[in-house]
């Protein structure tokens, strides 16, 4: 009957999807909790990529009840787009998805608010996915927005009409021309797509779940970097990405959580602006660009690459409560005969163990330790994987968290149990 809760904790895009797929059979139910179609999650399949957004990464698997939490903002365009690729393979998301009547709803002028107020800002953007998350949740806090379940009600369409009035007003401040009609269009299909799938008040339906002593898996979306409270500010999303809000994101008491699974990257990227201590803008960043194929699963756009922040991971590990570290990527360091971490700054000249509260503005100096490496190896090779031990040690001993998996690659598949990579390495003292 317990909410285990996974997330990342890094900027965003550690492999939460392909983490999720692969625990999934855990579980009866993987629930979204926050975020939106800034979200990109990619799966690999038998072959097939898949990039979910906005549904739940549980979804290839059957008779997996996959929830949108209320905590989540939901555009009807992406969600649409993200339903026919689904039905277009043969799944139907009427008999497994749920979507909370509590989930926000992101209009096209959040989506054009977004936009403008990135443009006014120049080069200070946050380098948002301009998906309208920033301006979804300001309504929502703002107490403003439409949800979900307001789609079923006579007066849907003049409350629209009048939070995208109070938009127009908003939008006369800036310089900025949109075609709003063909969006609107678009939206509006999006809401008989919405109209067709289960729509649920999530928080009874999970409590009832866990009731019946079923396990929920808690999927997060962008990075702990990246909250609201805690992140980098402001160069953040609008949503709290740590493990907390897990609770209020789907309506679950704390004292039903059990074990929180943070992923990160066995090095760092970041995608939009802002600070990036490990961050390297050399050849060295670019060859891990390459051998990493960082590019936005949401936009497309290049992602920053650097070397492991342990700084930055304790930090995270702290504020959620790591229970369990699972590290992706791995394969992709392959290409460097030694592997570097940040284990402490250097912080106006002085040595620092914690992030700074003005990551923006203060220089920091990242301090590293250097391992050895694995150049070369094909991981896929069982017989090679001893040679990742000193890696997985290395970041057990620096966060005081198990490793439980490290992946080696794209595919479901390409996993190894952390008793397998002491297994191989005889040496390894656990
Ligand atoms: P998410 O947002 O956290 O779900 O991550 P993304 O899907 O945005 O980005 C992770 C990318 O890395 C995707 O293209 C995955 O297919 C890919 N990926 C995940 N795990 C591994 C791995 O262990 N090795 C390699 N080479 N690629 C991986
Ligand atoms: P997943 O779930 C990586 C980043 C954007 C930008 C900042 C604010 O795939 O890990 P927003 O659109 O929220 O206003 O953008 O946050 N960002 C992500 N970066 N992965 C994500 O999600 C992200 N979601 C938002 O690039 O810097
Ligand atoms: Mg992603």
């Amino acid at each position: 009957m317990p909410v285990d809760v996974l997330i990342g904790l890094q900027w965003g895009d550690e492999g939460k999807g392909k983490i999720v797929d692969y625990l999934a059979p855990d579980y009866q139910m993987v629930a979204r909790f926050q975020g939106g179609p800034n979200a990109g999650h990619t799966l690999n399949i038998g072959g097939k990529k898949f990039v979910l957004h906005t549904i739940p990464s549980g979804i290839f698997h059957e008779n997996m009840v996959n929830l949108v939490g209320n905590g989540v903002v939901l555009d009807p365009v992406t969600f649409a787009k993200e339903i026919a690729a689904l039905a277009a393979i043969g799944i139907d998301t009427r008999k497994t998805l749920q979507i909370a009547r509590k989930v926000h709803l992101i209009l096209p002028t959040h989506r054009v608010l977004d936009a403008a107020s990135e443009a006014a800002k120049g080069v200070a953007k946050i380098g948002s996915t301009l998906k309208g998350i920033g301006p979804a949740y300001m309504d929502k806090t703002g107490r403003n927005g439409l949800r979900v379940g307001d789609i079923e009600a006579k007066d849907f369409k003049d409350r629209y009409n009048a939070l995208k009035e109070k938009h127009l007003r908003l939008l006369e401040q800036f310089d900025y021309q949109a075609d709003l009609s063909a969006m609107e269009a678009e939206w509006f299909d999006g809401v008989e797509t919405l109209r067709k799938q289960k729509l649920v008040d999530g928080e009874y339906l999970i409590n009832e779940f866990l009731r019946a002593g079923k396990n929920v898996l808690a999927e997060g979306a962008q990075g702990a970097m990246l909250d609201i409270e805690f992140g980098t500010y402001p160069f953040v999303t609008s949503s709290h990405t740590s493990a907390a809000a897990a609770c209020t994101g789907l309506g679950v008491a704390p004292s039903l959580i059990r074990d929180v699974i943070g992923i990160t990257k066995a090095y760092c990227t970041r995608v939009g602006s802002g600070p990036f201590p490990t961050e390297l803008t050399g050849d060295d960043g670019e060859a891990m660009r390459k051998a990493g194929n960082e590019f936005g699963s949401t936009t497309g756009r290049p992602r920053r690459c650097g070397w492991m922040d342990v700084v930055a991971l304790n930090y995270t590990v702290m504020l959620s409560g790591v229970t369990q570290l699972i590290v992706t990527k791995a394969d992709v360091l392959n290409i460097f005969d030694e592997v570097k971490a940040a284990t402490s700054y250097k912080v106006n000249g002085k040595p620092a163990s914690s992030v700074p509260f003005d990551l923006c503005g203060t220089e920091v100096e990242p301090v590293y330790e250097t391992l050895r490496g694995w150049s070369g190896v094909d991981l896929s090779d069982v017989s090679h994987q001893g040679v990742l031990s000193d890696f997985v040690l290395f970041l057990e001993r620096a966060t005081n968290v198990p490793v439980r998996l490290v992946s080696v690659g794209p595919e479901r598949s390409q996993l190894i149990e952390r008793q397998a990579i002491s297994a191989v390495n005889k040496n390894l003292s656990v």
